[in-house]
């Protein structure tokens, strides 16, 4: 059977016809309890096909596995499903290639961070490629979740705070994953997860509750899912989350009404790991088949690893509680991706139909990718680039220098530690005998307090012309289920700087990181600072470039960094308050007089004891370039509702360096139905500068860029006045007025 690419399973089209016809002959054949095999995904561990497992693909009871990677095996079982079962339907075999299967990219934070679509589209397409050629079909990505608390360790799978950059790139990941056509060799099906709102779970902690008002679900945490599902996402996957008490596993509301008909999603939806036997330990359904009632009545088509609709779903029907039909729709789905996928055709595969694994253009692209996700948030008096010429000797210095297994970050189940090149190797290969180095890791892992090593590590520094450290977060202090309430510098690294400060050495700080970390005053002890996220297999050559300047750091934050963890939630999009904080206002704990009067000083929205502002800006990274923007202008100064604004400014690179530059355009809605953040990003483009040129830099802004839920819920845009700014981070002060009529 032909397939389709996946814009135009959406349209009438007699290929589609033929493919549901398919889907509905099938299903009118199945026993009830194939159905419900087609709705079980079944856990399997790596390397193993136990005989139990071989009967139940046998018997029709299980149609899609997890977490098996071994071709061989996955051969096998698509084998048996193909051949020995009675109606012969292939398996979907899911796995989470999260940022990369074999080749691993940057974590998906540090991909947010390059701001690029065409690399973050890229590395889902070689991750989809490497995934594929080990027989997977599925791949639990991309996460799209708004990450505003850098305390959840899930944060670092998010594409950062804001919705327009987290749908834009999720769209990217999407089309890298799934391709023109998933029957396509090589293509694989995505998946948006998790449907709704996990980022906003209780004191950054995993699984917590989350609230969030109506209206900014919808105007903030489902933007990305909308644009998933235009870009032809093949899945959803529905989240842990208890959401305003209504578990998103069993929450009807949110799938049927939300998802499925407002948001128009006609696929399959998956439920979480094991995420529907937990409806009874939120307390939200009494047993196992209460839970997998709520849950196929929310539409919920294919349970993950729990087993409450194998065990209980016949005896729902047989009790009229789900109907025969809604089952079908379900089973429906799940074939229909089947078909999509090509497997009725050909579930098998063959390796070497595909490209190697970790072939040199894949370890190339996770270079380029890694080069542009590293963030330079400090360089003071040009610290860097270094000159290997003027150098004789470098400390390197920090447990992540050599670590070519934390450097992978989190959610990697594929990669392997041998493919990884550090940043020590790295930088021994790039100055060659011309410079010494002097390697001193000094902590054993970046939660040590063993200081023992302090003191080779001072002596290192002084016997160097400069001072390179590697320092951060190991990879399992991120990720799922890795929260932390605080997010300093783990163990003795904060120590460590300060020792090695007081040498008076020049010291470069490269943080490897699955988060937004608070830095404080070692910010001080630092003269440049280059935070490189979790670089991912190729981060030492990424790395040592941007030191050495082969190239300029040009990735900027997708995400704001809070000075202490007391600011949290701290986001650029935030709304202005009736007591906004200002400079102004603003009046630091350490200036109160004593016996202050109750009503003095600013009375607006700061904390006494921190500044308002955060650490590093949402859109903030700098170049070893100066920008200029300036002359914004606009095609007219009012628009009707549905026309398009044109904006343009001119950016001038003072530097001497070619590089690249990510310029970002910002609105505000100056009076709105509900009230409006203060900045939104609508557009931002990677514009690439040669030293000392101009740019006339231009943006599209339509009405309908500007629409959002009203208090009624009504998705509109209105009239009005609004802002616009053009610049290099949130920050930017370049702006214009624009009215809608
Ligand atoms: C995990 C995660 C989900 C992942 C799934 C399968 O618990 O929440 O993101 O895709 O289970 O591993």
């Amino acid at each position: 059977m032909s397939s389709m690419s996946n814009s135009q399973v959406k349209g009438n089209n007699p290929i589609l016809e033929k493919q549901q016809t398919f889907v509905s002959d099938l299903i009118a054949k199945m026993t009830l309890e194939e159905k419900i095999g087609q709705m079980s995904q079944q856990s399997s561990s790596e390397g193993s096909l136990p005989e139990h497992l071989k009967e139940a693909i046998r018997s029709g009871l299980t149609g899609s596995i997890i977490n098996q990677v071994n071709l061989e095996i996955i051969n096998e079982m698509q084998r048996i499903a193909v051949e020995e079962s009675r109606l012969k339907i292939p398996l979907l075999m899911g796995r989470d290639v999260i940022h990369g299967f074999k080749t691993i990219f940057p974590i998906p934070l540090g991909q947010a961070s390059s701001w690029s679509e065409e690399l973050v589209s890229s590395a889902a397409r070689i991750s989809a490629l490497e995934a594929s050629s080990c027989g997977i079909n599925w791949t639990f990505a991309p996460m799209m979740d708004i990450g505003r608390d850098p305390r959840w360790g899930r944060i670092a799978e998010t594409l950062g705070e804001d919705p327009y950059l987290c749908a834009v790139l999720a769209a990217s990941m999407i089309k890298g994953f799934q391709g023109e056509q998933l029957a396509t060799p090589g293509n694989i099906a995505a998946c948006a997860k998790h449907f709704v709102g996990y980022g906003a779970s209780e004191s950054g902690r995993d699984y917590a509750s989350v609230n969030i008002p109506e209206n900014e679900l919808r105007n903030v945490h489902l933007t990305p899912f909308k644009v998933a599902v235009e870009a032809g996402v093949a899945t959803v996957m529905a989240s842990f989350s208890d959401i305003n008490g209504v578990p998103a596993s069993g929450n009807e509301w949110l799938m049927k009404q939300v998802l499925r008909k407002e948001i128009g999603f006609n696929d399959l939806l998956v439920s979480d790991f094991d995420a529907i036997r937990q409806l009874t330990v939120h307390g939200f359904t009494a047993n196992d088949k209460e839970a997998a009632y709520q849950s196929s009545n929310a539409g919920i088509d294919m349970e993950m690893a729990s087993t409450t609709y194998k065990e209980h779903l016949k005896d729902l029907i047989d009790e009229g509680k789900i109907k025969l039909c809604e089952i079908d729709r379900m089973v429906s789905r799940i074939i229909k991706l089947k078909v999509k996928l090509g497997l009725f055709e050909d579930p098998y595969t063959n390796p070497t139909s595909f490209p190697s694994l970790v072939n040199q253009s894949n370890l190339l692209a996770a270079k380029e990718l890694a080069l542009q996700s590293c963030v330079l948030l400090k360089n003071y008096d040009e610290a860097l680039p270094l000159n290997k010429s003027k150098l004789n000797s470098i400390a390197v210095i920090g447990p992540l220098a050599n670590d070519g297994y934390e450097q992978l970050g989190t959610w990697v189940f594929d990669g392997e530690e041998k493919h990884s090149v550090t940043c020590l190797q790295a930088i021994k290969e790039f100055v060659g005998d011309t410079v010494k180095i002097n390697y001193c890791k000094t902590l054993e892992n970046t939660r040590s307090n063993n200081q023992d090593q302090f003191t080779q590590a001072i002596e290192t520094a002084a016997s160097s012309d400069c001072v390179l450290m590697f320092l951060g977060e190991e990879s399992i202090l991120s990720g799922e289920a890795h929260c932390r309430s605080n997010i300093d510098l783990p163990g003795s690294q904060q120590q460590l700087i300060h020792a090695i400060a007081e040498t008076g050495k020049k010291i470069i700080l490269v943080v490897m990181a699955g988060r937004p970390l608070t830095l404080g005053n070692i910010l001080l002890k630092v003269d440049a600072l280059l935070y490189a996220w979790h670089p991912g297999t190729m981060g030492g050559p990424a790395i040592t470039d941007l030191l050495f300047g082969v190239k300029s750091p040009s990735g900027k934050l997708p995400v704001s960094f809070p000075r202490n963890v007391g600011q949290i939630p701290l986001y650029y999009s935030q709304k202005n308050g009736g007591r906004p904080a200002s400079e102004e206002t603003f009046v630091s704990i350490d200036a109160i007089k004593s016996r202050a009067k109750q009503t003095s000083f600013g009375m607006t929205s700061t904390h006494l004891d921190t500044h308002f502002s955060p650490q590093f800006h949402f859109g903030f990274g700098l170049s070893y370039n100066q920008f200029s923007y300036k002359n914004i202008r606009l095609d007219r100064d009012e628009i009707k509702l549905g026309e398009v604004l044109i904006i343009t400014a001119e950016l001038i690179n003072l530097g001497k360096y070619d590089c690249e530059e990510v310029a970002q355009l910002y609105i505000r809605d100056l009076v709105g139905n509900v009230t409006r953040p203060v900045k939104e990003l609508k557009g931002f483009q990677r514009v690439s500068l040669p030293a000392g040129t101009c740019k006339k830099i231009s943006f599209k802004l339509s009405s309908n860029d500007l629409a959002f839920y009203d208090r009624n819920m009504t998705f509109r845009a209105e009239s009005g006045e609004f802002y616009v700014w053009i610049g290099g981070s949130s920050e930017t002060k370049l702006k214009a007025r624009f009215k809608i009529l």
